[in-house]
């Protein structure tokens, strides 16, 4: 049970988590101070750490650098600033002055107020049961501009060195794992793009150079927020390493009252495995919305048909998708409007009448009918210029008066900050999912803002973190009066995976790229923060849409049996064979997927150059363990997969081979594999554990 407690006489905040510690003081000045973070001590024991303010040992160098909670530009603070504000009367720097706090069970808060300025800050913590997790952010009122308002600063303990793990990428080959040596100086990743991004994602990992995935200290930081964001890593000369994120754009200015996204810290040991599966609990546990449940296996249209969407063509698919064993049909892009490619009908959410004649209850009660439940494909955000949605409000798109309007994939943002856009916006996703029984909406968003502009609005700079908030708003709404409805995000495949969009949908569409092959390397960088229970991952066709690959249809099945497996290929067209297979990892698929969906992740071997890839999933008595070797060398070892997760003292059925395995020898020598023979073979192994009785 999380406890926080305050001591008087050193004016100290311990919080101690599940197994860590987190403390931080008020400084001489009144300034929040970081004080520890790290494995888990008593607020006594934090006591003895006699941690004070270090005088300044020359006129250029402050000892302190980098240990402020929330680093307030201004004074002699030179470090990344996390809040930056300017008063009427120009003044810049900000003076804390205590004011109280309060202790609510799991949550802290701490007021402030400048000491002359028109400024109050709130900073609040909250430990989420269970986790060593810390949840942060910050709540301003009073008049001031706000440049900059970071959601925390987290100050690292002085470790030998410093190295940081993060994503990188790019559309189609999202979440690709770096793992580098922190260089002095600020390390900027961020997304000025109004999403998350393909080419980053929010949050950072940082160790002393030393921990595997099996063991070291890893301290990770993950911002909650869909739009944009900035992180800030900065290793500074006095050997201190500190972290800084938060949501906004660059030079836009905001205005209280304003209340920061949550930014959650996380100490692990036990290495990067130990680090990921931490995070994955927080997110199933206190993220997700509906935790507890199992993903159904999904069907999508898009690859199948792309904009060649019609009622027979849907309906062939359905019927061919149930009787392969899929819950869920998803119909994609192409079904309203005149959207029968990318140039026209965003915006127009009726259904396209040539398409659909009758509308699309028959479509929907087929699906039902079949034993499925049905979902729909929309981009709410978006018009195409050629639309009747534009031609009757061009105003609605963020724009400035004199500029161009840049447009992507042909089409424009609307500005969701509009309180008109946005009730338009419920208006007809409330009625498309009541008056159709809409049971999943992936919810698409397929470019970033530009020229983000609100001409008429006195302050326009809002639009930035409104939008977002007004996307978040209606999609609480939307299931709030649709208890039974679930929601996939989707940004052009990943380009919002964050904290923020998990807590309000059900799954992330991870990446438009359904080569197997390249997945793994995608799937490797999701799993570093985001479980398995969100990482939608379908079965697509040969050659790959995206990458003209051809795999076969296990290796397939089996990269994307290792998240939330669906199915996007013209399975119309496929073999009786390929039936037939797709038939029994279906039914495989439901069998293992409590336990990838909700079992603790192991990953046995990351993918790297064309070697042998495989993971495991733990989850009572029951393991999944996934192997993939992508190529075949002549005479090359062979070793046993050494196994992670299981009961030393426990005997461990294979119930594919009949073999009884001991858990010690799993867990020290490994299971033998027999992989199929030549390139691109995969197993997947279900291991259960034997009654002792
Ligand atoms: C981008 C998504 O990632 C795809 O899966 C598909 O839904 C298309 N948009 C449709 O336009």
């Amino acid at each position: 049970m999380a406890e926080i407690s305050f001591a008087e006489a050193t004016r100290t905040w311990v919080l101690n988590a599940a197994s860590s510690t987190y403390a931080f003081r008020l400084d001489e000045d009144d300034a929040p101070s970081h004080v520890y973070w790290g494995p888990a001590l008593t607020a006594a024991e934090v006591g003895e750490l006699g941690v004070t303010t270090q005088p300044w040992w020359d006129g250029f160098n402050d000892p302190n650098e980098g240990l402020d909670e929330l680093a307030a530009d201004g004074g002699t603070r030179y470090w990344t600033p996390a809040l930056q504000v300017r008063f009427a009367d120009g003044t810049r720097a900000l003076e804390w002055r205590y004011t109280g706090h309060e202790i609510t069970g799991d949550h802290l808060r701490v007021d402030f107020a400048d000491r002359h300025c028109p400024l109050r800050i709130a900073l609040h913590y909250r430990i989420p049961h269970g986790t060593d997790v810390i949840e942060r952010w910050t709540e301003l009122a009073g008049d001031a501009e706000v440049v900059r308002a970071d959601s925390a600063s987290w100050a690292l303990p002085v470790l030998d060195d410093y190295r940081l793990s993060h994503v990188t990428g790019r559309w189609a080959a999202e979440t690709q794992l770096e793992r580098v040596p922190v260089a002095h100086g600020e390390t900027v990743f961020a997304s000025r793009r109004g999403i998350t991004g393909h080419h980053a994602n929010p949050w950072v990992m940082v160790d002393d150079g030393t921990a595997t995935e099996d063991h070291g200290e890893v301290y990770g930081v993950a911002l909650a927020w869909s739009g944009s964001w900035r992180m800030t890593t900065t290793r500074s000369s006095t050997g201190r390493l500190s972290i800084s994120g938060g949501f906004g754009q660059d030079g836009v200015v905001h205005r209280p009252p304003l209340t920061t996204p949550v930014i959650a810290g996380l100490y692990t040991r036990g290495g990067f495995g130990a680090a990921s599966r931490a995070w994955h609990d927080y997110v199933r546990q206190h993220v997700l919305p509906h935790p507890e449940e199992l993903r159904p296996v999904l069907y999508n249209s898009w690859e199948a048909t792309g904009f060649d969407v019609t009622e027979a063509g849907q309906r062939a698919l359905a019927e061919r998708a149930a009787s392969l064993g899929v819950e869920l049909f998803v119909m994609d892009d192409g079904w309203f409007g005149a959207r029968t490619g990318d140039h026209a009908g965003l915006g127009d959410w009726h259904v396209n009448e040539e398409r659909f004649p009758d509308g699309l209850k028959p479509l929907v009660d087929a699906v039902h009918g079949l034993g499925m439940k049905f979902g729909i494909w929309v981009e709410p955000e978006m018009v195409n210029p050629d639309s009747d949605l534009y031609r009757a409000h061009p105003d609605w798109v963020l724009h400035h008066p004199h500029r161009k309007r840049s447009e992507l994939r042909r089409q424009l943002v609307l500005n969701f900050a509009r309180p008109d856009v946005a009730a338009w916006a419920h208006g007809w996703l409330d009625a498309l999912v009541g008056d159709h029984g809409v049971d999943f909406l992936k919810w698409d968003m397929n470019r970033p803002f530009s020229e983000a502009g609100w001409p008429g609005e006195p302050d326009q700079d809002r639009l930035w973190v409104e939008h977002t908030r007004a996307v978040y708003a209606l999609m609480d709404r939307l299931r709030a009066d649709h208890p039974g409805l679930r929601i996939e995000a989707c940004s052009g495949g990943g380009g919002r995976i964050d904290l923020g969009v998990m807590a309000r949908t059900d799954q992330i569409w991870t990446s438009d790229n359904t080569d197997a092959l390249d997945r793994l390397r995608i799937q490797h960088g999701y799993s570093q923060l985001y479980p398995a229970r969100a990482m939608s991952a379908w079965v697509t066709d040969n050659p790959n849409f995206v990458t003209q690959r051809s795999i076969p249809l296990r290796f397939r099945f089996h990269v994307a049996m290792a998240g939330v497996l669906g199915v996007g290929g013209d399975i119309v067209e496929w073999s009786d064979e390929d039936l037939a297979l797709a038939r029994e990892q279906i039914a495989r698929y439901r069998d293992i997927r409590p336990v990838v969906q909700h079992g603790a992740l192991y990953r046995l071997r990351p993918p790297s150059g064309d070697g042998l890839v495989a993971l495991q999933y733990v989850l009572g008595d029951r393991s999944v363990v996934f192997a993939y070797r992508q190529a075949t060398h002549f005479n090359a070892p062979t070793r046993p997969l050494r196994l992670a997760g299981l009961d030393r003292s426990a005997r461990y059925l294979d119930a594919g081979s009949g073999r009884v395995h001991s858990g010690a020898v799993l867990l020290s020598d490994g299971l033998p594999l027999t992989l199929p023979k030549g390139d691109f073979a995969s197993t997947v192994i279900t291991l259960t554990r034997q009654d002792t009785h």
